[in-house]
């Protein structure tokens, strides 16, 4: 049976989150320059758009450069931006062909302006598809995003538009940048690396995790197929007992 014939479609995770890590490495182990690595994780990101859509997975996040990722060297920073901007304009046409919507989270005004001018054309282009919301996490961390979240709340406190007895949990999604998106089922991190970096702090809460050695640029459908089977051999309990689950 292949790879793809094992995954139960009726059981397929609602959102994916991946942490494309490794592309650093994965250049170096084959002595280029790390700007080598980040074109080819933007392959590796054609690959697993394209699988989720196949399968029917509504909603994929990708992590494609953190709040941290500013303090690496300049010129990094300025192959990532100027290759962010290349892969909106050529890849507009699959998530196009694809019925994908492309969204964003981050602190976008912090991106220079012809990478924001690009993403705003692709959102508004692929605002009406609805097989699958593609986001993107841009200048993103959790940590601001929650820091947005209680300024933004304590205004409405303020104006007496939100008491604060009515706070809750749902009171705070609605102001999270992911507002729109249902909680994440399956992170993903790939490089071998096992940790968060400041990724989605609260939608995880209840997230299954998976970690692969797999270098992001090497990640390939198969790749992805088996995090999903994985995924779909965990039993989830909720705080529950297996009892109860089944
Ligand atoms: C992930 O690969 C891409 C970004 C964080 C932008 P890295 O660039 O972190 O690659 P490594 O971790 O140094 O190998
Ligand atoms: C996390 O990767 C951010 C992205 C994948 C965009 P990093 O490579 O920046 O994470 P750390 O610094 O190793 O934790
Ligand atoms: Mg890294």
């Amino acid at each position: 049976m292949s790879l793809k014939a094992q995954i139960n479609d009726n059981r397929l995770p609602k959102h994916i989150a991946i942490i494309m890590d490794g592309n650093g490495r994965w250049a170096k182990k084959q002595g280029m320059a790390r700007a080598f690595g980040h074109e080819n994780g933007a392959k590796a990101v054609r690959q697993v758009v394209e699988g989720c859509a196949e399968l029917g997975v509504e909603n994929l996040t990708l992590y494609a450069f953190s709040t941290e990722n500013w303090n690496r060297p300049k010129l990094e920073v300025q192959t990532l931006m100027r290759l962010l901007i290349s892969s909106l304009k050529k890849e507009i046409k699959t998530l196009q062909d694809n019925h994908i919507k492309l969204c964003t989270i981050g602190n976008l005004s912090t991106l220079p302006s012809k990478v924001h001018k690009e993403l705003v054309d692709v959102m508004e282009k692929t605002k009406l598809n609805t097989r699958m919301t593609l986001t993107i996490a841009l200048s993103y961390g959790s940590r601001e995003e929650l820091v947005s979240v209680i300024k933004e709340i304590s205004i409405k406190v303020k104006n007496n538009i939100i008491s604060p007895e009515n706070i809750d949990e749902s009171i705070i999604n609605e102001h999270l940048y992911t507002r729109n998106l249902p909680d994440v089922d399956l992170l993903v991190r790939t490089s071998g690396e096992q940790r968060i970096s400041n990724f989605l702090l609260w939608q995880i809460a209840y997230a299954e995790l998976y970690f692969t050695n797999t270098l992001w640029p090497d990640f390939s459908k198969e790749d992805l197929y088996y995090a999903i089977i994985e995924y779909q051999k965990r039993e989830r309990r909720f705080g529950k007992t297996s009892e109860q689950i089944s």
